[in-house]
């Protein structure tokens, strides 16, 4: 069931959370548990297909992608200390972040990955080597940057990069 007490705020660019190297999570306790599940809630209340710890201001090394949607599986899955140990390819694809809102551009990435992680199920950590490409491989991506305190932006080309963040920043401040 869904509450809105399970919905987390969203830290917004600016935030240092956002640029910090998360750690990796050492012991699965309850309270990560409670917190993955808020993580799907809000992603989903956000209508995001992914959203990492830090993006709620928890600097640990865990996100959820929204597999469900992406009809991948029957419930979102929560990665645990991932790691990409492979990239094929290379493709361009329009990126958003929920803690950019607005601001939308052509992101180039690996087109295809092998991510080694634990994943979350059912409240026990399972092994797993996934192989991914298309949007399910870009989210993967993208969240994983999320915890080396990157985001899609400093992908760009720094002249993009600034005239996004510049048209981005007026229209946060005009507003209301
Ligand atoms: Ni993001």
């Amino acid at each position: 069931m869904r509450e809105k007490k399970d919905v987390l705020p969203i830290r917004i660019l600016g935030d240092s959370v956002l640029r910090e190297k998360a750690v990796p999570i050492e012991d699965l306790t309850d309270e990560i548990i409670k917190l993955a599940r808020k993580m799907e809630i809000t992603m989903k209340m956000a209508n995001g297909i992914g959203l990492a710890a830090p993006q709620v201001g928890r600097s640990m090394r865990l996100f959820v992608v929204d597999t469900e949607y992406l009809e991948i599986s029957k419930r979102p899955m929560v990665f645990v200390n991932p790691v990409i140990v492979e990239r094929v390819g290379e493709s361009e694809f329009e990126e958003g972040c929920l803690s950019i809102p607005g601001l939308y551009a052509n992101v180039i990435r690996p087109e295809k990955i092998v991510v080694r992680t634990l994943l979350l199920r059912r409240k026990k950590l399972v092994e797993r080597e996934l192989e991914a490409d298309g949007l399910f491989a870009r989210v993967i991506q993208h969240e994983l940057d999320h915890l080396d305190g990157v985001l899609f932006i400093d992908h760009l080309p720094a002249d993009e990069r600034a005239r996004l963040l510049r048209e981005w920043t007026l229209q946060r401040h005009s507003v209301g």
